[in-house]
């Protein structure tokens, strides 16, 4: 027990030597970066969202974000849209703020984010910082003539149970997010080709690189690059480069140890 603490302890004193030496540090980010904040990721046993559709009878939980399942039944997405639309309920954690404090330091190159909660967005990280891979809910469009909608006339019929349709062609509207079976915005593949090069750190938050092509991007950084993970259990490539620092654990409890040895 003795000898993992001090292994652990290491680690951390090296991952934060990394933040301190880089500048241009990419960071990719999924949903366990905003558990802290009380929304559920995805794949947790038990609490993630995946666990709990049962009552939408889904032929498999990843329908709820299919677009063709949509096209064909768009209740069950608008019910959960209903419960998790961003609202003021939902405020950034200590691991947001730990990435705002790379921007503060000059050293945030880009953060990739998954997540559509907006959270970022609130800890003011610049847009121009910012790449909404899986979209997010802060626009609306119709699915069949691509029109804009008005994300808050669109949030008002999905708060009354109503299924909003688009003023132009009359086809089925939903918030900007990136279902499966739809293209991410072309902001994060011309980003993804140029990061990666630039980048000279790289730490990957609270996801389990399950889905692609953003799982990509923790690869795509040159071998002479060092990589650090913070999430509960390890992930994707990780540990198959020996630079790569490896912290397992609560994100939050992470985030802290770094930023006692930065000295932040
Ligand atoms: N501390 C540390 N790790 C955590 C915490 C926490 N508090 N909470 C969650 N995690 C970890 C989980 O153990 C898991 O490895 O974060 C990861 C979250 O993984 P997922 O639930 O799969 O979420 P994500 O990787 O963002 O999913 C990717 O899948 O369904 C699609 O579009 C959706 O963007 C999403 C994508
Ligand atoms: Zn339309």
């Amino acid at each position: 027990m003795f000898m993992t603490r001090i292994l652990i302890r290491n680690c951390h004193q090296k991952a934060a030597k990394e933040i301190e030496r880089a500048s241009n540090i990419l960071v990719m980010a999924g949903a366990g970066l905003s558990t802290p904040s009380g929304i559920p990721d995805f794949r947790t046993p038990g609490s993630g969202v995946y666990d709990n559709l049962k009552k939408f009878n889904l032929p498999y939980p990843e329908a709820i974000f299919d677009i063709r399942y949509f096209r064909s039944k768009p209740e069950p997405f608008y019910e959960w849209a209903k419960e998790f639309f961003p609202g003021v309920n939902y405020q950034p954690n200590d691991a947001h703020w730990f990435i705002k404090r790379l921007h503060d330091h000059q050293k945030l190159l880009r953060l990739f984010t998954q997540n559509i909660d907006g959270l970022e967005r609130i800890t003011d990280l610049p847009d121009e910082k910012l790449v909404f891979a899986h979209g997010s809910f802060s626009t609306a469009s119709c699915t069949f003539c691509g029109s804009n909608a008005d994300i808050d006339t669109v949030k008002a019929s999905i708060l009354k149970d109503e299924v909003p349709y688009c003023t132009q062609c009359s086809g089925l509207v939903k918030p900007d997010i990136v279902f499966f079976g739809e293209n991410l915005p072309i902001r994060f593949f011309t980003l993804q080709d140029a990061d990666p090069e630039l980048a000279d750190l790289l730490i990957c938050i609270g996801t389990s690189l399950e889905v692609y092509p953003f799982a990509n991007l923790a690869d795509l950084v040159p071998d002479n690059v060092v990589r650090v993970l913070i999430n509960r259990d390890t992930v994707g490539s990780f540990g198959r480069r020996k630079s790569d620092i490896i912290l397992n654990g609560d994100i939050i409890d992470i985030v802290h140890k770094l930023e006692k040895e930065i000295n932040w």
